[in-house]
C-alpha cells in the first residue's frame, strides 16, 4: 500500500493578491470553487489505505484549513505541524520518520498542482511502485515546453524494463542559459515535483547527503507531541535545522533515482498565466473567470469573482480583482508578481 504525503507548508507569492501569507495558493478556491489541496487529496485518495490514510505536512498557522480540506476530500490521516518552515527536505524527513516502517511506500505530493486526470495519475503511480520497492527514488518527468528556470531538469539514462528510466543527472532550477542548453540537448524532462519511495530509502539518502537535516528532524520527532490528528514536532531542533529543498539536498546528488513519464495534463499553477490557461479563450483570446467582461480587447485574463470588471481595448493584461487589492499587470510580467509582495513587505 502507498501512503500519500501532502506537502502544504509553502507560501506561494506569485498569485498575489489572491494568495497571501495567511492564505497561500494551495488553500485558495481556484478551480470551480475547490482549492488545489482539496483536489490533491481527492487525487491521492484511491491510492491510500483507509487504515493509515495520508500524512499532511504544513504550518501550524494553516492547520484548520488542512483539516477542512481533508474532510471535504473525504480522507483521513494525520497532520504534521511545523513550528517553522524548513523547506521540503525537512518536511519530507519528518513524514518519513512518522511513517509506519522503513518499507512503507510514500508518495510525496505538492499540494498546489493541478492534475485533472485522477485515474491516469493513480495508474502512473501504481506502475512505478515496483521500482520504488526496489529501493529507487522515483521521480515523474514532464515533457518541457520552454526553457523554464523554475523547474528541476532530468536527464534520462538507461531505459528500465518497466517503462521507467534511470536518472543520469538531476539539475535543479538551472539559470536561463543552462535551461536553453538542456532543452536543445533533447531528451530532458521537467521534474513534476512528485516523489515515490520507501520511507527507509529517503532516510538513507538523507543520511548520506544531508545528515545534519536528518539529525535535526530525528530530534524534532523524538520530542513530538500528538494531539488528536495533529502531531507537533519539537520546535528547537527544527528551528536549528538547515532550510533546503529535497531537490538540492538529495535529488541532485543521489545515485538510485529513476524517472517515469508523467502522462496527462500537469500544471504547477506557478503564475497567473498558468491560472489563465485553465480557462477557455474566447475568439479574441480573452479568458474570463467570473464577472469579467472583455470588449474590443485581446488576450486578457480577468479574475472577477464578485464585481463586474471590464477591460476595454486592452491587450495582454492580467486583471485580478479581490476585496482589498487589485492587480493589473502585463501578461509578460506574470513571473514578477512575487516582487510585488516583496515591495509591499518593504513598505509595511
Ligand atoms: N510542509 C512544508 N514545509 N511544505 C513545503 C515547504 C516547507 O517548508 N516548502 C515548500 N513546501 C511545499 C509547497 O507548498 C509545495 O506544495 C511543495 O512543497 C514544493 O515546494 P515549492 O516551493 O513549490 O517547490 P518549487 O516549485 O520551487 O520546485 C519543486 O517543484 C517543481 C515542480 O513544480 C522542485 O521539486 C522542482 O524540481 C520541480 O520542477
Ligand atoms: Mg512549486
Amino acid at each position: 500500500m502507498i501512503q500519500p504525503v501532502i506537502l502544504c507548508g509553502g507560501s506561494g507569492t506569485r498569485l498575489w493578491p489572491l494568495s497571501r501569507k495567511a492564505f497561500p495558493k494551495q488553500f485558495v478556491p481556484l478551480i470551480g470553487g475547490r482549492s488545489l489541496i482539496e483536489l490533491t487529496l481527492e487525487r491521492v485518495r484511491p491510492l491510500a489505505s483507509p487504515a493509515e490514510g495520508v500524512i499532511c505536512v504544513g504550518s501550524e498557522t494553516h492547520r484548520f484549513m488542512v483539516v477542512e480540506a481533508m474532510s471535504s476530500a473525504g480522507v483521513t490521516g494525520s497532520i504534521l505541524l511545523e513550528p517553522v518552515a524548513r523547506n521540503t527536505a525537512a518536511a519530507m524527513a519528518l513524514a518519513a520518520l512518522q511513517a509506519a516502517g522503513a518499507d512503507q511506500l510514500l508518495l510525496f505530493c505538492p499540494s498546489d498542482h493541478h492534475i485533472p486526470d485522477v485515474e491516469g495519475f493513480a495508474a502512473m503511480v501504481r506502475a512505478a511502485a515496483p521500482c520504488a520497492n526496489e529501493g529507487q527514488v522515483v521521480t515523474f518527468g514532464v515533457v518541457p515546453t520552454f526553457p523554464s528556470t523554475a523547474y528541476g531538469y532530468i536527464e534520462r539514462g538507461a531505459a528500465r524494463a518497466d517503462g521507467g528510466h534511470a536518472v543520469a543527472r538531476f539539475i535543479e532550477k538551472p539559470d536561463a542559459q543552462r535551461a536553453q542548453q538542456l532543452l536543445f540537448s533533447g531528451g530532458v524532462l521537467w521534474n513534476a515535483g512528485i516523489f515515490l519511495c520507501k520511507a527507509g530509502t529517503l532516510l538513507a539518502a538523507l543520511e548520506q547527503h544531508a545528515p545534519d537535516i536528518l539529525a535535526q528532524c530525528r530530534l524534532a520527532m523524538a520530542g513530538a507531541k500528538a494531539d488528536g490528528i495533529f502531531i507537533r514536532p519539537a520546535q528547537a531542533p527544527l528551528q536549528a535545522c538547515r532550510s533546503e529543498s529535497i531537490d538540492y539536498a538529495v535529488m541532485e546528488r543521489h545515485g538510485a533515482v529513476s524517472v517515469f513519464p508523467f502522462g496527462g495534463q500537469w500544471s504547477d499553477v506557478g503564475s497567473w498565466n498558468a491560472v489563465a490557461d485553465m480557462w477557455p479563450a474566447d475568439a479574441d483570446g480573452n479568458r474570463i473567470d467570473g464577472k469579467g467582461i472583455a470588449i474590443d480587447a485581446r488576450n486578457n485574463f480577468v479574475h472577477a469573482p464578485t464585481r463586474t470588471v471590464v477591460v476595454l481595448g486592452t491587450e495582454n493584461l492580467l486583471v485580478i480583482d479581490t476585496a482589498d487589492a487589485v492587480l493589473v499587470a502585463d501578461r509578460s510580467k506574470a513571473e514578477q508578481v512575487k516582487n510585488v509582495v516583496a515591495e509591499l513587505e518593504k513598505r509595511g
